[in-house]
């Protein structure tokens, strides 16, 4: 493997979370009180997910719709919108995700789908001027730079075309030193990006708040957390300081802050609904151009 293809922590926390999962959506599920809240069914509320976010764009049936999946992680979607006859590019910087988007993109061979293999910030932005009628960001927005992003985004849109957003973000709570404030990381602050889009070309044409409808996600991650990972680790724990006493300890002792971090994070029971609600807001957003 070399340098460029070595695996960050981001990465490693979307893969790992792909295959503990079991799912190739790399992005929450919509829920509701009829679905009942288990492992089995995260696939069906994905799905749902998807079907909400397609159906934000305008449809192919009409005439061509040409789509910039950006930050599309396993390539999932873009197998989906390419399956229902969408014109749709992706763009992924993870070099172990972007195998598995070719894979999805070999199965439509009908339109030439392009993959960019960089983060958004550094799109070749002069070979893709006015190209896209929808720019797609599920869950991918929150590691976007937003002022250059807004910059990028005016230049590659085709005149009319929009901005489909679906991500969280930090609520005004953020930092109020609660219980579990910092344990779960990510999203821009809602207050910032609403000033942001202000100052931009942009417009809102469309703000959905569906933070209650992904938060019984968290119920599910945490119940994995500490009924199947927790006792995984317990189990590797006991193991090493029986058998490797004196390395186990010095290892302990080197990364005892990051233990401690990753203990507060994942199993201290912060990862759940309540804690999610106080501190994100989950929105599905259409930006268009200004007049
Ligand atoms: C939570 S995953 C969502 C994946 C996919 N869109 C989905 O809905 O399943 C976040 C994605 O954003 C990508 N990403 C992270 N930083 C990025 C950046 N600066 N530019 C573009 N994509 C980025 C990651 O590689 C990953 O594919």
């Amino acid at each position: 493997m070399s340098d460029t293809e070595k695996m960050g922590s981001r990465e490693l926390g979307l893969v790992l979370t792909q295959q503990i999962l079991g799912v190739d959506d790399l992005h929450y599920g919509l829920w509701d009180d009829a679905m009942e809240l288990k492992l089995a069914n995260l696939h069906i509320a994905q799905q749902r997910y998807t079907d909400n976010l397609i159906n934000a764009m305008p449809d192919p049936k009409a005439g061509s719709v040409k789509v910039f999946d950006i930050g599309c992680g396993t390539g999932h979607v873009l197998g989906q919108l390419l399956a229902r006859g969408f014109e749709a590019d992706g763009l992924v910087p993870a070099p172990s995700l972007a195998k598995l988007v070719r894979q999805q993109q070999a199965k439509y061979p009908n339109y030439p789908s392009k993959l960019y293999e960089c983060i958004f910030e550094a799109v070749p932005v002069g070979e893709m001027q006015q190209k896209y009628d929808v720019c797609l960001f599920s869950e991918s927005f929150q590691y976007i730079c937003m002022e250059t992003s807004f910059d990028i985004l005016q230049k590659i849109l085709k005149p009319g075309g929009i901005v489909v957003i679906c991500d969280f973000f930090k609520t005004e709570h953020h930092g109020d030193g609660g219980p579990g404030d910092g344990s779960f990381g990510g999203g821009h602050a809602m207050a910032d990006f609403y000033r942001k889009v202000q100052a931009s070309r942009f417009e809102i044409a469309r703000d959905e708040d569906i933070t209650q409808r992904v938060s019984p996600n968290l119920q599910l991650v945490n119940d994995i957390l500490h009924n199947t990972i927790k006792p995984v680790g317990l189990t590797f724990d006991r193991y090493l300081s029986e058998n490797y006493p004196k390395i186990y300890w010095v290892i302990k002792r080197l990364v005892r802050k990051k233990l401690e971090r990753l203990n507060y994070k994942y199993f201290e029971g912060h990862r759940n609904k309540e804690t999610f609600e106080r501190y994100k807001t989950y929105h599905l957003i259409v930006l268009k151009l200004k007049g």
